[in-house]
């Protein structure tokens, strides 16, 4: 069985048997030949832009023996996604790419789930999967090697009244605490050095302070 970090197992973790999975930037395809692995019925297409780790890809893919049930495609994102496939999986890229990507599709009418682990800009991500249509089910802060990462599972349908900076982080887990505690202190550090003349940019880091502040006080379990 391959090894792959805790990061990519919470991203497996929300793909269930008998999805036809695209592994957007699937890099040397550890997730997809780990999904092959973990679930039998599952099929996966292992994407990439770029060539070198594709060659990477296709050497571990050959390794495990699972040359038929990885197919290996060098693409730009989700432009000529096949119609059969039903979940997009995009991780471990920053925020402003992943959305760039989700939107360049025109229609996801076929696709019933989204799985995203943006590297940074988690409003971003959150207000695109909702342009599209595409609600958060399931939101999951993990640290990984005690750096934290988001992994967001959406499904078709529309949030009444999404909250694109918290998304449905509304748990005060460990590692949630452990996120919004470092942001505070992100954002506090930027705010020292950043000069007077970036309002806008200053206003919207104390805002975030404020909300975030508000957030580990308040008592939600
Ligand atoms: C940092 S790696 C992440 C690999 C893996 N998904 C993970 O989470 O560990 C990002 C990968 O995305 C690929 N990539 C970047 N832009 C892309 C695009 N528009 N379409 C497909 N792949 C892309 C890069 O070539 C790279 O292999």
């Amino acid at each position: 069985m391959i090894n792959i970090s805790l990061r990519l197992q919470t991203v497996a973790s929300l793909i269930p048997d008998n999805s036809y999975v695209i592994d957007v930037g699937c890099d040397h395809a550890l997730l997809s030949i780990y999904l092959v692995q973990t679930l039998k019925h599952i099929k996966v297409i292992a994407s990439d832009i770029n060539p070198n780790p594709l060659k990477i890809a296709r050497e571990n893919i050959k390794k495990y023996n699972l040359e038929k049930k990885i197919e290996v495609r060098e693409e730009d994102g989700i432009k000529n996604l096949n119609k059969d496939v039903d979940t997009i999986v995009i991780a471990g890229m920053g925020g402003i790419l992943i959305s760039k990507i989700l939107s360049e599709k025109n229609g996801l009418k076929n696709i019933k789930r989204i799985v995203v682990s943006p590297n940074n800009d988690y409003p971003l991500v959150r207000k695109t999967l909702n342009n599209l249509g595409f609600m958060i089910h399931t939101e999951k802060i993990i640290l990984d090697k005690r750096k934290p990462y988001l992994v967001i599972l959406a499904i078709p349908g529309k949030a009444s009244n999404p909250d694109y900076f918290f998304g449905t982080l509304n748990n005060k887990s460990l590692e949630t605490i452990y996120y919004y505690t470092n942001l505070l202190h992100t954002n506090t550090n930027i705010l020292k050095e950043l000069p007077k003349k970036y309002l806008i940019k200053r206003l919207k880091l104390k805002l975030e302070n404020k909300k975030i502040k508000k957030f580990l006080l308040t008592n939600h379990d």
